[in-house]
């Protein structure tokens, strides 16, 4: 047989003895989601934070593709319906076992009861994955719908279990493929090509007489209502305020006087027990001598010190004001700030045009509102290295 051939033989349309079991929208539900998974997976691993539109793009077509399938889980093709999902313990034990011994010789027309009962798992982690993500985003950056109901704390906790989820998720993967290969082998059909084509052999004594086919109308309306919803919450979500976060006017003192050496830094960057012995110390300001009149002194402690991290509910207060080993600790030598800079190439901070750490702006398009928004980080090119 040539490779034309052999394509053909792959993908041509159901013969007689074969059962169209996979409508269209569950190939295209499993050949995308399979895809954007492995996007997802990819993307939340290796992007930098300042790529994490990407992340949250792969998010929302997974959230609207996952929506899709849970209806069409109610008014699909016969065999995508959870009707054919959910067996006995009792059968899914003896699929098992009959897997396990190889003595499985009948495939069944739809999902074999345990590979019915791991795809419904995938199915629900997928969920879990969304919803933690969506808490994530809302309790650490405070963006999104769950913005407003998520804590920081809960936040940080959504984002362990995003990550043990994806575990899960990877490995019930495996495992599909593996009984899916098992069985292929077992019973002598391409599993996968059902996947592809829909269609399966049946067995003399097998029927799908009331099998109920695919209703197109509902499956464009479903699709149809899905996409619009994500569109609509991803619209609505960039327009729904950062929650936990002010604007804030600096006073004229603090911005004449700090901001003359280095950017005025956002008070939400340290807690007070930090702004307070720098204040006192200003005579010995890193090696600078910073006089104040007794009014400006007193304008730019009190808004400091308002204003400090414990003031705010944005993620940057957070992290930084995770109780420092020392009060006096320099914001640039924090370890969570080391930590968050850890990956950023070193002489980007020497040469300009950041030249200096404490330059947050420069990187940060929003430093001055105190945000640090992930989405607002941009890292200029580096200056050409200088002819010796
Ligand atoms: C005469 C110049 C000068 C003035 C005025 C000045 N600073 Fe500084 N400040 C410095 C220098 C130099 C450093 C060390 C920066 C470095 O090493 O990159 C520094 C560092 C800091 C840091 C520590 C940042 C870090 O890296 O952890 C804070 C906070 C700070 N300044 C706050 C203030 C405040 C508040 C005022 C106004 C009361 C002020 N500075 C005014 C020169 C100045
Ligand atoms: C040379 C550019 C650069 C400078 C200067 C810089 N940062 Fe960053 N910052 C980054 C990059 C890049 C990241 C993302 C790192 C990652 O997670 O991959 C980041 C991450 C952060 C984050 C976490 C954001 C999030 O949501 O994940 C905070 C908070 C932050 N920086 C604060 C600061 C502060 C405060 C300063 C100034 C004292 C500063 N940065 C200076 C480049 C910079």
């Amino acid at each position: 047989m040539t490779w034309r051939q052999r394509l053909v033989r792959y993908f041509r349309t159901c013969v007689n003895a074969e059962s169209e079991v996979w409508d269209r929208p569950t190939r295209f539900f499993h050949w995308s989601i399979t895809g954007l998974v492995v996007l997802a997976l990819l993307t939340g691993w290796f992007d930098p934070a300042w790529q994490i539109d990407r992340h949250l793009m792969v998010g929302a077509m997974v959230t609207g593709l996952w929506m899709f399938r849970m209806l069409w889980g109610w008014v699909g093709g016969e065999y995508s319906r959870f009707s054919h999902y959910l067996h006995a313990p009792g059968v899914i034990l003896a699929d098992a076992a009959a897997l396990w011994r190889g003595r499985l010789k009948l495939a069944s027309l739809g999902l074999n009861p345990l590979n019915a009962l791991v795809s419904l798992l995938l199915l629900l982690i997928l969920g879990g994955l969304i919803l933690t993500g969506l808490a994530t985003y809302g309790g650490e950056e405070h963006l999104g719908p769950l913005a407003t109901v998520v804590s920081y704390r809960m936040g940080q906790l959504a984002q362990e279990w995003h990550g043990h989820l994806s575990w899960t998720l990877i490995a019930l993967a495996l495992l599909h493929v593996l009984i899916i290969r098992r069985e292929s082998s077992l019973t002598r059909i391409s599993l996968m090509r059902s996947m592809i084509t829909g269609c399966k052999p049946m067995d003399a004594d097998q029927t799908d007489e009331n099998a109920r086919t695919a209703n197109f109308s509902w499956a464009m309306i479903i699709g149809v209502v899905c996409i619009f919803a994500i569109d609509h919450a991803s619209k609505t979500m960039q327009q729904i305020p950062m929650d936990g976060w002010r604007p804030l006017n600096y006073p004229r003192a603090y911005q004449e006087k700090c901001g003359q050496c280095h950017w005025t830094i956002h008070p939400s960057l340290l807690p007070e027990e930090s702004w307070q012995p720098l204040l006192h110390n200003l005579e010995h300001h890193f090696g600078q001598r910073v006089t104040l009149s007794g009014k400006e002194a007193i304008t730019i402690a009190s808004f400091l010190l308002v204003h400090a991290a414990e003031d705010w509910n944005t993620d940057a207060a957070h992290r930084f004001r995770r109780v420092t080993p020392d009060p006096g600790q320099r914001l640039t030598e924090h370890p969570v700030w080391e930590k968050l800079h850890g990956k950023v190439d070193p002489t980007l901070f020497t040469t300009p045009p950041v030249s200096s750490r404490l330059n947050c702006p420069v990187c940060h398009h929003d430093a001055l509102s105190g945000r640090f928004d992930k989405h607002a980080i941009h890292l200029p090119k580096p200056a050409a290295a200088l002819p010796p």
